[in-house]
């Protein structure tokens, strides 16, 4: 029997760690704070925002909301943001992509301050990830780095193979194994053999976006899997990348979903605010 990675009891963990070390600082006189920026109203992003700040309520920072109209402008946007940046009781800024089409959403990231970029997308956060250096991880792959430490599964000297390269989860957890001494493979939809591949992988990370895409013809015995997709299959159901009833009988462990990674990227994102606060001091202190 396979392993079920737990991503529900992890991001609780994570949670309450978090919780504690903010009620801590609360005590000092510290309150850390998240702005949450939302344009338009997306029927997904209104999900992910709600649950942000139902998050940010249970950890208790403090969640301030700025929820903009489809039609705000660009330089709008830009102006909030510097605001925000500016703003001294505001520790991180979110700014829920996707964006609107007549906004750039690389200049819009890059407009946050990296030392409030709590979900490290900015230039810079990106380049310390990929230099060794401090900064903000993007939520969903350091949550995955979270699972994999907190079930007892070595990553160094593994081969881990990735299955998307997406700059929110693709390309950052490649470069986050590579940290962790992992052999890293990264492969997409042009890669040819792919399966000769993944066939390889002790770690396989599966981040396509295409429902049960990963069959048991992708993966080495006992392999561990991790499937970081949300989809619904034919009947409407949730469903991942992989199909969870053909992988599983052959990987030694594996994440369900719904209930493995999903829950992670909040409870990293719960992380980085507070890490926000550090690092926001670390800079004023200097
Ligand atoms: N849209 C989908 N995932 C994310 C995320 O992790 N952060 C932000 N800001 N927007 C998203």
């Amino acid at each position: 029997m396979a392993l079920l990675i737990d991503g529900k009891r992890i991001s609780a963990e994570i949670k309450d760690e978090t919780k504690a070390k903010v009620a801590e600082l609360k005590e000092q006189g510290v309150e850390i704070s998240l702005a949450v920026v939302q344009v338009g109203d997306n029927p997904a992003s209104c999900v992910y925002v709600r649950n942000k700040k139902k998050a940010c309520e249970y950890v208790g920072i403090k969640s301030v909301s700025h929820e903009l109209p489809e039609e705000t402008t660009e330089e709008e946007l830009l102006n909030l943001i510097e605001e925000l940046n500016n703003d001294d009781t505001i520790n991180g800024i979110l700014v829920q992509l996707p964006l609107p089409k007549h906004m750039d959403e690389n200049k819009v990231i890059d407009a946050i301050s990296p030392y409030k970029d709590v979900d490290g997308f900015h230039l810079m956060n990106v380049g310390a990830l990929s230099t060794g250096q401090k900064g903000f991880v993007s939520c969903t792959p350091y949550g995955i780095i979270q699972l994999l430490k907190r079930s007892n599964i070595e990553i160094a000297g593994k081969h881990c193979v990735v299955i998307g390269r997406s700059n929110i989860v693709g390309k950052p957890m490649s470069m986050l194994l590579l940290r962790e001494n992992g052999t890293v493979t990264v492969v997409h939809s042009k890669t040819q053999n792919m399966k000769e591949i993944t066939k390889q992988a002790d770690i396989l990370v599966v981040a396509i976006g295409k429902p049960k895409f990963v069959d048991d013809t992708f993966i080495k015995e006992g392999a561990v899997v991790i499937d970081v997709g949300i989809n619904r299959d034919e009947d409407n159901k949730i469903c991942g990348d992989v199909d969870f009833e053909k992988v599983e009988p052959k990987t030694s462990a594996i994440t369900p979903v719904p209930g493995g990674v999903g829950p992670m990227t909040i409870a990293m994102l719960m992380n980085n605010c507070l890490e926000s606060y550090y690092l926001c001091k670390a800079k004023t202190t200097k």
